[in-house]
């Protein structure tokens, strides 16, 4: 479809490399990976990197509580975050670590040319430290009764019982979440970025048609209270970088993390010779995205930008912000059962079913995203299995006992297939401008019309009467034509149904280009059924497992 490829690297945000991948986390994979496949689709020359969040204070604590490395920690969690996605059919060109000799190096060089321009500058900083575990302690590793209703056992700077938001300094009774010791106050020397140096630059970025609109204004409202100096130290023990020319200070994960994006290119250049300046260097053509949920926009479109043009690298195309996901209208919960980890998911139900699922709900803004579960069931069987794979359920078999599986030697119905065709570059608009649900949409409209046109044919009636007998091949192909096209649309939503029904269809790989003609004496393969109905026991025993599972890792 496309003349000219583009250069295209996408990324999703770096999952941490203490925690297992949950259905939340899944929106915004499946989104990626859905708009990498379309671009991949259009021919252009797209990669999608990712790589796990290795660094920082809660994954060295993790490791020291279960007797291991940090370094065998993350690489234990690395093996089962590729595992869930692999079986998502999240296909990443590059799954990389930011605890990389890749990620060294360029965080290491990015912050020397920092320095260098004078972007860093350090000063004292008074922070609680544990006396007996000798380390700093970040807010949600101090635990203490709330100010305001005397709620105890909370953690950081909010209650969870009132709701109310304070400084970790008023908790009353506070102790350390480490040791159980009381925290003192002391200080260090902390390393700051000089942002409010960035800010005509930012001003102007972020109002330069990189960022969705909700986004900017918010970023706007941070403007007006002015920028800070962001403080990317932290004291030994880290699990991290240590600063070059320091003795115990180590970059902050967030300093590294988005330059793990940077990093895991890097390593797939390496593995397979792709220019990394042509993507990165300052006069860069090549395209850069990067998909994110909307609690981390500050990073992404302030720091991040803010960083790149400072060390003399290009900035982002589009920072691409979604929602969050709830479960049944609340916030995912351990106790409801509705904490549905990737895994639990796979045991139960098809990946497909719910890349599908999100893909209908998905569009372009950063508004949550509910998944139902009995909407979910409703959505999946009536689309999938009650539309589309009806099309070719309904006409394959009188093709594969009548025809030895032969399609029509011409199409009958020009005019319809040619519509449906037409539609493509609408859809292909809409997957573009990451406008899923608009691209689903049009897809179901022209799967209600191959089945009303199924409907009207009767091609079960046709084939009881005599002398109809190449009516019967006629509609039976036009509805096997009508179905690959919509399969052709809905691949990069569901890979895998795509490629079963390429098995299906027998005539090479499905594409946009690809329809230009119809498929017409050919011969097609026996159908195999390609999705099954979701039941309500399936969605039941998801939630069961969930709720197990919770419970063993609260006990
Ligand atoms: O919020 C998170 O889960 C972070 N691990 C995301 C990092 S994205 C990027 F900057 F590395
Ligand atoms: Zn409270």
């Amino acid at each position: 479809m496309n003349q000219n490829p583009r250069d295209i690297l996408i990324t999703s945000a770096l999952p941490y490399a203490n925690g297992s991948i949950h259905i939340g986390h899944l929106v915004e994979y499946i989104q990626t990976d859905i708009w990498s496949r379309f671009q991949k689709m259009q021919g252009h020359n797209c990669y999608y990197v990712c790589a796990d969040d290795a660094h920082g204070t809660p994954i060295m604590l993790r490791a020291q509580d279960e007797g291991i490395t940090p370094e065998e920690l993350i690489e234990g969690v690395s093996t089962e975050h590729q595992q869930d996605f692999q079986d998502f059919l999240i296909e990443f060109d590059n799954y990389h670590s930011t605890h990389s000799a890749e990620n060294r190096e360029l965080s290491t060089n990015i912050y020397g040319e920092l320095k260098d321009a004078g972007y860093i500058t350090t000063r004292d900083v008074e922070q609680a430290y544990d006396p007996e575990r000798e380390m700093f302690l970040p807010d949600r590793f101090i635990k203490g009764t709330c100010p305001k209703c005397g709620a105890k056992d909370q953690y950081g700077d909010n209650c969870e019982a009132c709701g109310a938001t304070y400084s970790t300094a008023d908790l009353k009774d506070a102790v350390s979440a480490v040791s159980g010791a009381t925290p003192i106050n002391k200080k260090s020397e902390h390393y700051f970025f000089k942002l409010p140096e960035f800010e005509k630059m930012l001003k102007k970025w972020t109002h330069g048609g990189h960022l969705q609109e909700e986004v900017y204004r918010k970023l706007d409202e941070w403007f007006e209270s002015g920028l800070q100096e962001w403080d990317i130290s932290r004291d030994a023990p880290y699990f991290g970088f240590k600063i070059p020319d320091t003795e115990d200070k180590y970059f902050y994960v967030w300093l590294d993390a988005p330059i793990g994006y940077m990093a895991s290119f890097k390593n797939l250049c390496q593995k397979e010779n792709i220019d990394f300046d042509k993507f990165w260097a300052k006069d860069s053509k090549a395209e850069l995205y990067h998909f994110i949920g909307k609690d981390i926009i500050y990073f992404h479109a302030l720091f991040w930008p803010a960083m790149l043009e400072g060390a003399g690298f290009r900035t982002p195309t589009a920072i691409n912000a979604h929602g969050f996901l709830t479960v049944n209208g609340q916030k995912m919960s351990k106790s409801r059962g509705t904490f549905i980890k990737a895994r639990s998911w796979l045991e139960h139900l098809n990946p497909e079913a719910l890349r599908y699922y999100f893909a209908a709900k998905l569009g372009r803004g950063i508004e949550d995203l509910d998944l139902n579960l009995d909407d979910f069931r409703a959505r999946v069987n009536s689309d999938l299995v009650g539309k589309v794979v009806n099309i070719a359920s309904r006409c394959a078999g009188f093709i594969t006992k009548r025809f030895d599986g032969k399609l029509s030697a011409e199409c009958s119905e020009i005019e319809l297939y040619s519509e449906f065709v037409n539609a493509g570059e609408s859809i292909a608009n809409h997957y573009e401008d990451r406008d899923f649900s608009r691209a689903v949409r049009e897809i179901m409209a022209l799967a209600d019309m191959a089945n009303r046109y199924i409907d009207e044919k009767k091609p079960w009636v046709l084939a009881k009467e005599d002398g109809k007998e190449q009516e019967v091949q006629d509609s039976c192909s036009v509805g096997i034509n009508l179905f690959r096209v919509l399969i052709t649309y809905l691949k990069p939503v569901l890979p895998e149904m795509a490629i079963a029904s390429e098995a299906f269809l027998n005539a090479g790989e499905l594409g946009w280009k690809e329809l230009e003609s119809p498929l017409t004496g050919t011969t097609i393969n026996k159908f195999k059924p390609l999705m099954q109905r979701v039941t309500e026991s399936d969605t039941e025993a998801l939630l069961e497992t969930s709720l197990e599972m919770s419970k063993e890792s609260l006990t």
